[in-house]
């Protein structure tokens, strides 16, 4: 039994930073630095909008999802060859390894590269070589989860799972991500159905800024095992029950919340009610370069600025990471272990 009440303040900080950890919502081109951009532009002889890194930087003042997205996508500009896609996610994996991080599930846009004539090969075997030097370089175990940008057509995302199923091993499962509004989850209800008859996992981000009903579209169509954000839920009481008897996990990503101005600051971020709740919501970085931090830094500045979260609700928080992901019954017993050893040592 693990006394969570005899554990300090000070030392469930540390705690949140180091104690082992999954990430389930990282998008891997969110995870390209400012300086990583103007080298890959360099080398790729990629002209940039912007003069130098303090001024890309200077331009992350978001207002709302488009307005990040449209920075996000002329970021990831500067990635074409096979090579750049690996360097990206090393620099991920060394991030995610200092902050705990023992299990990564990684979102990656193919349509923001095949679009500019990137080969599908350069992008998913840049990816698939990083996730395995993941884990011989940090011990982390990582796979990748293909999504489909939902500004663009349905058609178009069955072309991309196409000109993807060469690397079918390469990708454990499809996700829906890009601007929300305007773009419910039926407008894919063919392509899910296709990669779930492929035996592909499913994932959709839905309730980031869209209404709850894309929430309940996105499990009564898409048919998906996660939600990704899921925060809008909190709006619809038949909804949050909903999703707490179904324990559908909820990929929550507080500093993303912020910075796009899903909630005005973390101090009203509705996560501990989610708890209250009995949701299976999880901690998550999102697009850590350009939200103002990765996976540990979410973690405090969450707990920094909702104190009735405790020692407690952290050990819930990581231990739905691992129930969460797509990994077998025995690996998550046995991170599961490891955590509850953690916080006893605590
Ligand atoms: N692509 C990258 N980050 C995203 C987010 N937070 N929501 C939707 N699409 C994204
Ligand atoms: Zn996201």
């Amino acid at each position: 039994m693990i006394d969570f009440d005899r554990i300090p303040r000070e030392r469930l900080m540390a705690l949140l930073r180091s104690a082992p950890k999954a990430e389930l919502h990282i998008h891997i081109e969110g995870s390209l630095e400012p300086e990583l951009i103007f080298d890959l532009a360099r080398r790729n002889g990629v002209a940039l909008p912007y003069a130098s890194v303090e001024a890309l930087r200077a331009a992350y003042a978001f207002t709302d999802l488009q307005s990040f997205l449209d920075i996000y996508y002329a970021g990831a500009s500067v990635l074409l060859k096979e090579d750049d896609f690996h360097a990206m996610a090393m620099a991920y994996f060394a991030r995610a390894a200092a902050d705990g991080v023992v299990h990564a599930e990684l979102f990656f846009d193919p349509q923001t590269h095949t679009d500019r004539g990137v080969p599908m090969a350069a992008v998913v075997q840049g990816l698939a070589r990083a996730c395995a030097d993941a884990r011989t370089q940090h011990g982390i175990d990582a796979s990748l989860i293909l999504c489909f940008l939902r500004h663009l057509t349905e058609a178009a995302a069955f072309d991309t799972l196409e000109a993807a199923l060469p690397f079918r091993q390469h990708f454990i499962g499809v996700g829906l991500d890009s601007s929300e509004r305007g773009h419910p989850p039926e407008k894919f209800a063919r392509v899910f159905a296709k990669a779930r008859a492929l035996g592909l996992h499913l994932v959709a981000h839905a309730g980031e800024e869209g209404p709850p009903a894309y929430i309940e579209s996105a499990l009564d169509v898409l048919k998906v095992e996660r939600i990704d954000h899921g925060v809008r839920c909190v709006e619809s009481p038949a909804l949050v029950q909903r999703l707490a008897a179904q324990r559908m996990p909820l990929t929550v990503c507080p500093l993303s919340n912020v910075k796009l101005c899903v909630v005005p600051t973390m101090a009203d971020h509705r996560l501990p009610e989610l708890l209250s709740a009995g949701l299976c919501a999880t901690v998550n970085s999102d697009d850590p370069a350009y939200f103002g931090g990765y996976l540990g830094d979410n973690f405090v500045a969450t707990f920094t600025a909702l104190p009735q979260l405790g020692a407690r609700e952290a050990h819930t928080l990581m231990r739905n990471s691992f129930e969460a992901s797509f990994s077998p019954p025995e690996a998550k017993a046995a991170w599961i272990a490891q955590l509850d050893q953690a916080f006893a040592a605590g």
